[in-house]
């Protein structure tokens, strides 16, 4: 039997001006990419973030694609990355023939084990990806470190992290190259949508030629070249100003948004204390244990069956909470196109036990109370 209203595991949210900003795109003098929106959601990336270089894309998936392009990846190329991530991670790099090379996951953070990378740095590695999981900070300085002495690319898949920090910088201003994702599942939305952060200098104009088509159509409208023409490989990475409107309007109001996921995040951290330390499951043992964003609220349960259990049990409630990455590493395709660096005991573990509750913008501390409840009815 219900608790209440049914809760959702998400769900897409406007926050004030997006319609009125669309409107405004509309009736300027064109809808099509790189326009007013574009630029100013640009330069809210740049400032806010600390990046020298921000371009829009499409989606996370874009920005990912971009980032292998621009590391120049080729056959054969390595590309190290945990196998506890979208398909995107691995995707973007297969796609121009590149290996990726997974290495398992920390038990506390869930993010890449930077202790176990070096061992898996061969003379093909090109680049090591580091997945920001929940807005978790991956460990950056010894990342950065050991890209350093491999002479490889270090690229934030920061998808789930906008705002969130390490040490006082921003993820995805890190390493070389960062990605956002701006899919309605996100902190911040725009339907589908993502960004490149470009903050290694030597990529920036590369960049610029890959987002619009392979030409260089920025160095004409800056006057650099008397006509525009193709030079480089590049593919139509920009979102329409449409997307860029919607955005705009969402990053305006992006410290709210989180600090409202934040507060729910810690809510469900104490409401869930109790529970957690009489052995029911495990809570999030990250830094800090409130991510700078709350993106993601999980719980590790105690086994796969009892994971099953709990998830059929909150249904009946009306409560949708869910599970998360399948290991890419022994999926049909990471099979095909990647290896595994070792075991992976942690991947496969945390797959099996991790379960996601509702967390949204517009969730309520009572929605909160009412899973929270639901969850105790399980096990009391
Ligand atoms: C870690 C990670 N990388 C990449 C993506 C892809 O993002 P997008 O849907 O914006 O392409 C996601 C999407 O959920 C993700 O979680």
């Amino acid at each position: 039997m219900s608790l209440g209203k049914k809760i959702p595991f998400g769900k897409p949210f406007i926050v004030g001006k997006e319609l009125f900003y669309i409107a405004q795109a509309v009736m300027g003098s064109s809808i099509a990419g790189d326009g007013m929106f574009t630029r100013k959601c640009q330069q809210w990336l740049e400032s806010s973030l600390g990046t020298p270089k921000a371009l829009l894309t499409h989606s996370c998936t874009a920005a990912l694609e971009m980032a292998a392009i621009l590391a120049d990846i080729g056959p054969g190329d390595e590309v190290i990355m945990p196998s506890f991530t979208f398909v995107s991670t691995a995707n973007a790099f297969v796609l121009r023939g590149g290996v990726p090379v997974f290495v398992d996951i920390r038990p506390d953070t869930l993010n890449i084990d930077e202790r176990q990378v070096e061992a898996a740095i061969t003379l093909r590695t090109r680049a090591i990806v580091a997945v920001h999981y929940a807005g978790q900070p991956c460990a950056m300085e010894a990342l950065k470190a050991i890209a350093k002495r491999h002479g490889v690319l270090l690229i934030e898949d920061a998808a789930q992290a906008i705002l969130a920090q390490s040490e006082g910088q921003s993820l995805g201003a890190i390493g070389d190259l960062g990605c956002l994702s701006f899919h309605e599942t996100k902190n911040i939305i725009s339907g589908e949508g993502g960004a490149l952060l470009i903050n290694n200098p030597a990529l920036q104009e590369r960049a610029d030629v890959i987002w619009q088509k392979g030409t260089n159509r920025k160095a004409f409208f800056r006057g650099e070249v008397d006509k525009y023409t193709w030079v480089d490989i590049g593919s139509s990475f920009l979102p329409s100003e449409l997307t860029a409107a919607f955005l705009y309007a969402q990053l305006e109001q992006a410290k709210r948004i989180n600090a409202h996921r934040k507060a729910l995040y810690a809510k469900y951290m104490t409401l869930l204390e109790p529970l957690s330390e009489s052995g029911c499951f495990l809570l999030p043992q990250g830094c800090g244990h409130v991510p700078e964003n709350g993106h993601i609220f999980y719980l590790r349960c105690r086994g796969n069956d009892e994971r099953a259990a709990l998830i059929g049990h909150l249904k009946r409630l009306d409560i949708s909470a869910v599970f998360h990455y399948v290991p890419l590493h022994d999926s049909p395709a990471g099979l095909r196109f990647g290896r595994a660096h070792g075991d992976l005991p942690v991947t496969r573990a945390v797959s099996e036990t991790l379960l996601r509750l509702p967390l949204y913008s517009e969730m309520t501390m009572d929605q909160v109370r009412q899973v929270c409840q639901g969850i105790k009815s399980f096990y009391c």
